[in-house]
């Protein structure tokens, strides 16, 4: 039986405590971070972590990330950490960032992806940041959904998917950012983008940082390619329903592409909150960046409930943490998009 923990409105401490002894004792628990719901096991157990892969049916060459609730962990599970490192884990941590490091010896390889290197993060959310100190072990956490599908940002919508897989479930409300963190590799002096987030290029140039997104963000990645972060590599986020993504800056221009497929399709319009007006079947999904970021994974599992044959969603300019939410966007769609001029 899953223990289910309610902290929506008050944090409370002694529970954290009993779940953080599960992680401890190998068990898995569901756990809120700033970014999306993480499924958490203790990382330097193998046979816990193998059960995360079991769980959410992942590959097994798709690495986990480690979250530490101090930076004094790190020097227990990376070596070889260098000053451009260092001063990044001291500006960015706790927040939405994961920096990948080389990894020490007692990083178990089913963590690492047999990788040489572990990806590291510390979460700024409370309860996640007390989970990881009273299981005093870094915890590894993938995203909290079966593999494929949208991440959690509300415990309501992975609640059915994990019944009786995990121990307990820490509901936290609603995950403040809604995307995962930003995953970042330092290579020859330059922070590498591996997977965008709320943390963007503009961030890192803010603090002298030389930056560059990796040139997997936005392409199709087939299973036998070699990319640095083995995550591109595998359908995500995407509902079951048939998605179209579309970029223009003339809404007339996404008008006229919707009448034309609504001759023969029922179709419903994903768009933002000042565009709904132009379409009979929509969903908001708010108007500024932020609030799309928050609301972008609930909304990918709405839509499965609905009963339309296509869903066309509105992309937003790949600028800032519009980055973050077109990679989301465009391998929710399958690739399946188009800019119109
Ligand atoms: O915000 C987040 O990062 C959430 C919360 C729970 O912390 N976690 C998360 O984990 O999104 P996951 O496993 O769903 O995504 C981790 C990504 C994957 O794309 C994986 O390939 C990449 O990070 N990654 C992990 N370790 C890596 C490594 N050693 N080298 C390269 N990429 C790595
Ligand atoms: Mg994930």
């Amino acid at each position: 039986m899953t223990k289910y923990f309610d902290m929506k409105n008050e944090i409370k401490e002694e529970e954290i405590k009993e779940a953080g002894k599960m992680i401890k004792n190998g068990e898995l628990v569901i756990f809120p971070t700033e970014t999306v719901y993480g499924i958490g096991a203790n990382g330097l157990n193998s046979n816990a972590v193998r059960n995360i892969f079991i769980a959410k049916g992942r590959a097994q060459d798709n690495p986990l990330i480690l979250h530490i609730s101090d930076i004094d962990m790190i020097d227990d599970i990376a070596t070889d950490i260098n000053e451009i490192e260092r001063k990044i884990i001291d500006i960015f941590f706790p927040g939405p960032l994961t920096i990948i490091l080389k990894k020490k010896d007692i990083v178990p390889s089913v963590v690492s992806g047999e990788l040489d290197t572990v990806g590291i993060r510390m979460p700024s959310n409370k309860i996640a940041n007390t989970l990881i100190k009273f299981a005093g072990v870094p915890i590894a956490a993938p995203s909290a959904n079966i593999s494929g599908k949208p991440s959690g940002t509300t415990l309501n919508d992975i609640k059915e998917e994990f019944d009786n897989k995990v121990s307990c479930m820490i509901d936290g409300g609603d995950t403040l950012i809604g995307v995962e963190s930003t995953v970042i590799r330092v290579m020859d002096n330059k922070i590498r983008i591996l997977r965008p987030g709320k943390i963007t290029i503009d961030d890192f140039k803010f603090y002298g940082f030389e930056v560059e997104l990796d040139n997997n963000i936005f392409k199709e990645v087939s299973k036998n390619d070699r990319v640095l972060s083995p995550g591109m590599k595998y359908r995500h986020y995407a509902p079951q329903k048939e998605c179209l993504l579309v970029y223009s800056e003339d809404i007339t221009k996404l008008v006229n592409l919707v009448n034309k497929y609504e001759k023969d399709k029922k179709v419903l319009v994903v768009c933002k909150e000042n565009k709904t007006k132009y379409f009979k079947n929509r969903l908001s999904m708010g108007n500024t960046l932020e609030e799309i970021t928050h609301n972008i994974f609930h909304i990918l599992r709405e839509v499965d409930k609905t009963n339309f044959d296509l869903v066309i969603i509105e992309g937003v300019k790949k600028e800032g943490l519009g980055i973050a939410i077109m990679n989301r966007l465009i391998r929710a769609c399958s690739h399946n998009y188009i800019e119109i001029k």
